[in-house]
């Protein structure tokens, strides 16, 4: 059979087309917004649950007092009359603590239910803040300016939720001031290696150096309350190993001006972690200790 040269030509357009589109998809990172979109339905549920829960005890924090811990609020440094950006803010307890402790808040996190939940709260207990509901991949599509924050500060639970830290370091570098700085504190990639469901030994279980592809979770349950059953029962998180976040910061312009690592973590991340007077969560005495928690102080330089 002949075919019209026109017609060879559309024929060499499909066969090309459908030979790319899953890597253009791929390269356009649908795939990612796709597990994201899918953690974003889980942490919209969460919200609601999370706000009511002891773990969070929002009740006690309209009384007064601060959520975040002294050593956070010692390696932060005075905050008054500063402009402080929280990354994944959830429902902003610890966003409306630093705005009791003085600065001039604004809290971001993808869930609309947080945000909603976050502004009522803000309301109900008088404290001025900002809340804007953005995956942080799409900041640039905020109302957020560029160079207008003294501090940009995530915590507890954060970067395991983003597939790219390089994206996140350019956007925490994009809105920071010159002479500004990044504050992190959270859970450390080589506790983040162990097995959570072993109930009495240390045993790696996940990676400890970033991989695209996620870990891959179903879960019913949230660590703020256990006996919850959820309906978004999948979840998708990504390890990042500390070379790779100090130096997708690094990249970013950033200065590194601190690493600490803590043996003790925020919350009971394995099951056979014991909470001590401090409030922090220790590996009990048996265990050569390694760390649980690290953080980082990072300034965008004024050169
Ligand atoms: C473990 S919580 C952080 C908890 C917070 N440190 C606290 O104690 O209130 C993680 C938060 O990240 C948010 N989150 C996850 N992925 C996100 C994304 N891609 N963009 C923005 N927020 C995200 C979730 O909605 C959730 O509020």
């Amino acid at each position: 059979m002949i075919i019209p040269r026109e017609h060879n030509l559309l024929l060499l357009l499909i066969v090309k087309y459908n030979f790319l589109i899953p890597f253009a998809r791929y390269r356009c990172g649908i795939h990612m917004k796709e597990y994201i979109k899918i953690n974003k339905k889980r942490w919209e549920e969460l919200a609601t649950i999370h706000f009511k829960s002891e773990f969070y005890n929002v009740e006690k924090f309209k009384e007064g007092g601060i959520s975040i811990s002294d050593l956070e609020i010692n390696e932060v440094g005075d905050v008054k009359g500063k402009k402080l950006l929280h990354l994944q803010c959830h429902f902003g307890k610890d966003t409306l603590s630093w705005a009791r402790l003085g600065a001039h808040v604004t809290g971001v996190d993808f869930s609309s239910r947080a945000i909603e939940l976050a502004r009522q709260l803000s309301a109900e207990i008088g404290i001025e803040a900002t809340f804007i509901q953005s995956d942080i991949y799409d900041l640039d599509r905020t109302s957020l300016k560029q160079n207008c924050f003294d501090i940009v500060f995530t915590s507890n639970g954060a970067i395991y939720w983003l597939p790219d830290l390089k994206k996140w370091a350019q956007f925490i570098s994009h809105f920071l001031k010159l002479g500004g700085f990044f504050y992190i504190l959270d859970s450390h990639p080589t506790g983040n290696i162990f097995d959570d469901e072993c109930e009495n030994d240390l045993i790696v279980r996940y990676p400890y150096f970033h991989q695209e592809k996620p870990l891959e979770f179903d879960e019913e349950g949230s660590y703020a309350d256990e006996r919850t059953k959820l309906t978004n029962t999948k979840e998708y998180g990504w390890a990042h190993d500390m070379g790779s976040i100090v130096n997708s910061l690094i990249e970013a312009g950033l200065r590194i001006d601190f690493v600490h690592e803590y043996p003790f973590v925020a919350w009971k991340m394995l099951p056979f972690l014991e909470q001590k007077g401090d409030g922090w969560w220790h590996l009990p005495e048996r265990f050569q200790q390694v760390p649980l928690t690290f953080s980082l102080k990072a300034t965008k330089n004024s050169v």
